[in-house]
């Protein structure tokens, strides 16, 4: 089992527009697969979930689009904080959650203070993240920390996914082959898994799919097998 899979949750504005529906509705059957995917790497027992769910080049969509999503993350974050006590989840946030209005910001404090004894899957979001940004910041941190000739455990230890496992598998929806600013320094060996399923369209079915091709994958992380 991967013990932290990341997603980049693609395709809920084809979703919709292969419907003829405004892109929101993609977004609100998104948020349906949100639930579902975090209820099932609770169950199946996925140590790390992170998903990408607002970058900070999102906010360049129409003001529309950008209030339907922060209204969907506002009452997501007010439905779900009850099931995430009750299932031992543990929320965090990748991301610069400062520029956000303030009764989003006190939704999220309040989940990632409601939550933070939980010992069971650690759920991050990304809002407003961008890997680069993360990256920058990191290394602020260590200048202000004064630390001149930093390791690489120095640098992961200053990223948002401070003292977590790095991914093991990510998965991208919508057949786009791309990173997007996401977490390129955690992904150095991470086993990539693209789907052409649009993320309102990613069910159980296909979280299993991607996980079973993960566990086919021959990890080397650079090196050889040793029968080989
Ligand atoms: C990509 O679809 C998806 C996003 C930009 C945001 C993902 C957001 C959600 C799943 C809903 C909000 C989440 C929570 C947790 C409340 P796209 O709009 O880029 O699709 P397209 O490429 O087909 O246009």
């Amino acid at each position: 089992m991967p013990k932290h899979v990341a997603i980049i949750m693609d395709g809920n504005g084809r979703w919709a527009k292969k419907r003829l529906l405004p892109r929101i509705i993609g977004h609100t059957n998104g948020v349906k697969t949100v639930k579902n995917i975090v209820e099932l790497s609770r169950k199946l027992n996925i140590r790390v979930l992170t998903l990408y769910a607002f970058s900070t080049e999102n906010w360049t969509r129409p003001e529309e689009e950008v209030k339907g999503l922060m209204s969907l993350l506002k009452k997501y974050l007010k439905n779900e904080l009850e099931n995430m006590k009750n299932n031992n989840i543990s929320f965090k946030i990748l991301g610069d959650i400062s520029k956000f209005s303030q009764d989003i910001q006190n939704e999220i404090n309040n989940a990632i203070e409601q939550t933070k004894t939980n010992n069971g899957l650690i759920f991050n979001l990304a809002l407003n993240y961008g890997s680069r940004q993360e990256i920058l910041r990191a290394f602020k941190i260590l200048i202000e920390k004064n630390i001149t000739n930093p390791s690489i455990q120095d640098i992961s230890n200053a990223l948002y996914t401070a003292g977590l496992p790095d991914p093991d598998l990510l998965i991208r929806t919508s057949g786009e082959i791309r990173i997007s600013n996401f977490l390129l320094w955690q992904l150095a060996y991470t086993e990539i898994y693209i789907t052409d399923v649009l993320w309102p369209d990613f069910s159980e079915e296909e979280f299993y799919k991607a996980i079973i091709n993960f566990q086919k994958r021959d990890r080397r992380f650079g090196g050889i097998k040793e029968d080989k």
